[in-house]
């Protein structure tokens, strides 16, 4: 039988060949607008397939045309982040918030329903209250534990039912590690899909990155992520992706053409790059953070910390999702400090090798206060309900020697 490389042994060679290119052991930037074709009749073609005015022959590959729509840096990427996710295709962006856009912009008309989880992220959440409302696509979230006969309920409430297009979700939840079930969250999907209308599912996956979680496995029909997290992961970087099938990417690709976000050559080579060390960083970031939940699990200034890790079996239905769909317990802890958002502040003042920003998935560690920062404009009443307090601090576990990151976190809870 013929051997199965790990994508891990893929991410420097697969899809690119040195002799394309001058025998250049890596794949250079391809900084260029446009490309030339060989005759009339080959830019002809290219363009027949690439604005879908025919299907591909057996074999036939997309040429190139043009980097707004397609790119070698941009090819050879989505191709090695397919490999992640078992996925057919996939479309990079300029940013996970381009990539979320236009996959909302793509799957929902004027008069569709959107059912979508709370808590997602605050960009998320802005474009889907305030901007897709007003092109006349009505919305409707559920949150963890509402799965799944309580969110059908939910959207029959709306009237609306025969009009759900699209069920999106993140999992698990920014900031508190709160889990909705993407097998359940499909179960909806199809639920109220009908032979002439499907109901597809997309899964933000950005918290555990292309390593930890494989929402396409359970039934999720988009995965979505913001690349500038652990796939770029080295803060230098704004990116985005999307995998699914070739006939849904296809749809996506096409409104990226004339939405013109795709990421440019320079973005492609950067992931590139990054993601020969992807599973090196990611397997640091989950070991590390492991021995900082511990740290804090323990400390007497702490008085909750929220880390998959401290799921237990006794806690019955989040212990079920994890199993089922986690592969790791992910680098993402908050901890609520004892006292108020004066505590959480002083802590935040006082770290020193930790930086205080936000974002996620890189190789330094970073802290935020998720009430006055990443969450500040979710409302009062909703952010009680999901339990982001003001004495809640949010850390990104980074690749440092988790040593001098739990020495950081004890000088810091110190000053409190
Ligand atoms: C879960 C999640 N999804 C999407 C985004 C948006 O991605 P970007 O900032 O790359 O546009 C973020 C950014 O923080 C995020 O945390």
């Amino acid at each position: 039988m013929e051997h199965k490389m790990k994508p891990e042994s893929l991410m420097m060679s697969y899809g690119y060949k040195p002799e394309w290119s001058e025998g250049a052991i890596k794949c250079p930037i391809f900084q260029t607008s446009t490309f030339v074709f060989k005759n009339a009749e080959e830019g002809k073609a290219f363009f027949e397939v690439a604005y879908g005015l025919r299907e591909k022959t057996e074999g036939e590959q997309l040429g190139l045309i043009y980097s707004r729509i397609n790119n070698p840096d941009l090819e050879i990427l989505e191709n090695r982040l397919c490999l992640w996710d078992e996925a057919e295709d996939c479309a990079v962006f300029e940013s996970g918030m381009s990539a979320i856009t236009t996959v909302l912009l793509e799957f929902l008309k004027p008069g569709d329903l959107l059912l979508f989880s709370t808590p997602v992220y605050g960009g998320t959440e802005h474009f889907i209250r305030k901007i897709l409302t007003q092109y006349g696509i009505h919305v409707v979230s559920f949150s963890v534990g509402q799965c799944e006969e309580e969110a059908i309920r939910l959207v029959e409430s709306t009237g609306l039912a025969h009009k759900l297009a699209l069920v999106y979700v993140e999992t698990p939840a920014n900031p508190t590690n709160a889990l909705i079930d993407i097998e359940c969250s499909k179960k909806i999907a199809q639920h109220f899909s009908t032979p002439e209308r499907a109901v597809y599912l997309a899964v933000d996956n950005t918290y555990m990155g292309p390593l930890w979680q494989h929402p396409l496995k359970h039934g999720a029909d988009l995965v979505l992520y913001s690349a500038t997290k652990y796939i770029g992961g080295h803060s230098d970087v704004i990116a985005g992706a999307c995998l699914g099938s070739a006939a849904l990417i296809s749809r996506v690709k096409v409104l990226r053409t004339f939405l013109g976000n795709m990421a440019g050559p320079w973005t492609g080579w950067l992931l590139l790059r990054s993601l020969e060390t992807l599973k090196a960083r990611m397997d640091i970031q989950a070991a590390n953070a492991e021995k900082v939940a511990e740290f804090l699990n323990h400390h007497p200034k702490v008085e909750k910390v929220y880390y998959l890790g401290n799921i237990t079996p006794a806690q019955t239905k989040a212990y079920a999702i994890k199993t089922k769909q986690c592969l790791s317990n992910g680098a993402m802890i908050s901890f609520d400090v004892k006292g108020s958002e004066n505590e959480a502040f002083r802590f935040l003042n006082a770290l020193r090798l930790i930086k205080l920003a936000v974002s996620l998935g890189s190789t330094e560690s970073l802290a935020e206060h998720p009430a006055t920062m990443t969450h500040a404009d979710v409302a009062p009443e909703e952010k009680s309900k999901l339990g982001i307090t003001e004495k809640m601090i949010r850390l990104s576990i980074g690749v440092e020697h988790h040593a001098d990151i739990i020495h950081d976190l004890q000088q810091a809870l110190a000053s409190v």
